[in-house]
């Protein structure tokens, strides 16, 4: 059994150990929260068996063998060398860091310590987003592709009202592209490998973090236009684009349907069935690393790939 530890305790680290409770191989135990209360009262409802605000202590515990980190992105590269440091795995909430160099240093310092490290980014690890791949031979020579997730945060009307919040502060990795735009990007990694070259712009709204963004990854004989923001939304599909047909698919972080229309007038609906939290996967995928049972290093190639193109993006502005 692996025993896991998390950090931080907002919404997203409820879900994770809602999902977690369907992997047999791990058991959430322990909250870290850096207010002693807070990790109480997280723990409590959430039915943990203990909490803790000391992170030095709970590194050094022989009864936690990984730590899922979900803290601002800013927070994951230090947290994470932490972790790894201590001897233990970590599974660090997407965007594992904002860039390649820090990934780099935690592989490196992984591979060091025998332990694993891998980011959490749930549409890589949804059996949907490998049966979207498996449909894509049907649409012949492929040529262009739509990819998008554009939600508008509730956070953002406390930027408006003059708040600091994290998930738009520029000092802690906060903006669209790393929220949001992540989620087009590593999907179009795991279908289409890595682009040539991206070009792209983002939307600087009040505290310089980007609220919006467009971009452009340019392949050989093939384009992907990719748009994310945290202050508009879409109910625009996503879509690909080949010779012999076109498939669409409604989420790009959760794909639940597809339908594949080809140019020979055959039009068929699929509808992937799969659990309502679809961070399960990622935790099974987790597990199996941490019993080396499967390999890291494609999961490795396509978050350095997926960083690539976020650097490249955050350079562009
Ligand atoms: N997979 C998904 O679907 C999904 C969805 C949402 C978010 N995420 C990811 O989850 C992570 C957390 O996002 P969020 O919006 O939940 O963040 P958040 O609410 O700003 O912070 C999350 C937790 O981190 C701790 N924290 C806050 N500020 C911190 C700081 N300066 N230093 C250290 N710890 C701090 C807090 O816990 P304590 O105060 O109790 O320590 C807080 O509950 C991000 O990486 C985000 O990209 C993933």
């Amino acid at each position: 059994m692996i025993r896991i530890a998390t950090l931080g305790t907002s919404t997203i680290t409820r879900l994770f150990i809602e999902a977690a409770v369907d992997v047999p191989t791990v058991a959430v135990t322990t909250a870290y929260s850096r207010d002693a209360e807070r990790a109480a009262q997280f723990a409590g409802e959430t039915g943990l068996s203990s909490s803790t605000c000391d992170l030095d202590r709970l590194l050094s515990s022989a009864e936690i063998d990984a730590v899922y980190i979900a803290s601002p992105n800013g927070v994951h590269a230090r947290q994470a060398r932490q972790v790894i440091d201590a001897g233990k795995h970590v599974l660090i909430e997407k965007p594992a860091v904002p860039t390649v160099g820090e990934f780099v240093d935690l592989i490196s310092a992984a591979t060091n310590a025998g332990v694993v490290v891998l980011e959490a980014m749930r549409n890589r690890y949804d059996p949907a987003l490998t049966a979207i791949a498996d449909l894509l031979p049907e649409l012949g020579v492929l040529r262009r592709a739509s990819l998008s997730y554009c939600q508008r945060s509730a956070r953002y009307d406390k930027v408006l009202a003059g708040e600091r919040v994290n998930i738009f502060d520029p000092a802690l990795a906060g903006g669209s592209l790393l929220d949001l735009g992540v989620y087009p990007i590593a999907a179009m990694i795991h279908l289409f490998g890595e682009p040539d070259r991206v070009v792209g712009a983002g939307i600087p709204i009040t505290g310089g973090a980007d609220g919006a963004g467009a971009a452009l990854a340019v392949y050989d004989g093939m384009v992907v236009d990719l748009s994310y923001s945290k202050i508009t939304a879409s109910d625009r599909v996503d879509e690909i684009q080949g010779e012999s047909g076109t498939l669409t698919f409604d989420h790009v972080a959760e794909p639940g349907l597809a339908r594949l229309r080809l140019l020979d007038g055959s039009v068929t609906d699929h509808s992937f069935a799969g659990p309502r939290n679809n961070m399960v996967h990622e935790i099974r995928r987790f597990a199996s690393l941490v019993e080396g049972t499967a390999d890291v290093a494609t999961d490795h190639a396509e978050t350095v790939a997926t960083l690539r193109v976020v650097e490249q993006l955050r350079t562009a502005g």
